[in-house]
């Protein structure tokens, strides 16, 4: 199969990451399907995809009418014979469980085409085990997004023992011709890139913290108005060719390791966050959103609709909306 073959996808699991899934692929002109084992589970979906178009709108990306048009090309069934059996792709994005995404395999083998791509949205799983009693093997995939998937551009995509090549090139393409940013794992890694650099960050923002160096809110405050900004711009590794100036990244790196070597030495390297680090954070999170205005977000709902809002104007400049 050839990434122009896929027409028609399945969202199978259609909780915070699957409804997303099934927004992104109507917004791209795609026909879904989605799967849930209740009606309660695929009238919520519903809902936050509704949701979710009217906070687009209310951000100039869509209109009435192609809300409309995006809203009927979703199809919802607890049937996974009707929502797995005519498609090409299906993105799995159930409870992240072994034994319940191996259950989930089963299912939708049963009904689905050979050559149907099954792409798991798991975070961390290995491929290999959840595809471990499938009949097709071959066909499995890890296309871990980021949350949410409607929104941020970034699909890494992992192969198991089985996949094949063409497999993986035939996911690539799709997910780039759908104006995703794929990065494929050359092998498998814990966490995948993003959330190893994320932990990375986190595990010496709680470093900081614990040592007494800032609050939860300064860290915060330093990222976003600092490397956050030109990370949304580019990657770190471009920002330091930049800040190498005419040695480039290379003369950087040379000409700070040995200072940079000090502060290596000094940061954490801990391999499990301190107990009580979980309510410092909260704490802190609670202090930091005190001090926002509203319009910036200052509790959990205004922050997700802040957060969104600006979202969209940056991938506008990425011309990725
Ligand atoms: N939440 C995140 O930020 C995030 C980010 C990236 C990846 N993921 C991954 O995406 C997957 C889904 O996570 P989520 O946050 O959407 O979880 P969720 O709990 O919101 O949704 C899971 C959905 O699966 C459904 N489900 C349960 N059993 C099922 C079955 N047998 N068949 C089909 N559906 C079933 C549930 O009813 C629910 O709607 C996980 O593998 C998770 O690791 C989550």
């Amino acid at each position: 199969m050839e990434a122009k073959d896929i027409k028609k996808v399945a969202c199978v699991g259609a909780g915070v990451i699957g409804y997303s899934w099934a927004l992104y692929y109507s917004l791209k002109k795609l026909s879904v399907n989605v799967y849930d084992i209740t009606d309660d589970a695929l009238n919520l979906a519903k809902i936050r995809i509704h949701e979710s178009l009217l906070n687009l709108k209310k951000n100039n990306v869509v209109t009435d009418e192609e809300i409309k048009e995006i809203e009927s090309r979703i199809s919802y069934t607890t049937s996974m014979s009707d929502a797995v059996k005519d498609v090409e792709l299906i993105t799995e994005s159930g409870p992240e469980n072994y034994d319940i995404k191996r259950q989930m395999v089963e299912e939708m083998e049963k009904y689905t085409k050979d050559d149907t791509i099954i792409a798991s949205s798991t975070s961390g799983l290995l491929i290999t085990e959840i595809a471990r009693d499938a009949k097709h093997k071959d066909r499995f995939i890890g296309a871990h997004p980021y949350n949410p998937p409607h929104l941020i551009p970034l699909v890494e995509l992992t192969k198991g023992d089985y996949t094949t090549d063409e497999v993986i090139n035939t996911a690539k393409e799709f997910y780039q011709s759908i104006g995703k940013e794929p990065v494929v794992l050359q092998k498998e890694a814990l966490g995948f890139i993003c959330n190893r650099i994320q932990m990375a960050v986190y595990r010496e923002v709680c470093n900081l913290v614990m040592k007494g160096v800032c609050t939860i809110e300064d860290a915060d405050k330093a990222v976003t108005y600092g490397p956050g900004l030109r990370w949304a711009i580019m990657g770190p590794s471009l920002v330091f060719e930049l800040g190498g100036g005419k040695g480039h990244v290379d003369g950087l790196m040379k000409h700070l390791n040995s200072s940079i070597s000090l502060w290596l030495h000094d940061m954490a390297d801990f391999k499990d966050f301190p107990e009580e680090f979980a309510s410092i954070a909260r704490k802190g999170v609670e202090e930091s959103l005190k001090n926002r205005p509203k319009e910036i977000g200052n509790d959990d709902e205004s922050l997700a609709e802040y957060r969104d809002k600006m979202l969209i104007e940056i991938l506008k400049l990425h011309n990725k909306l």
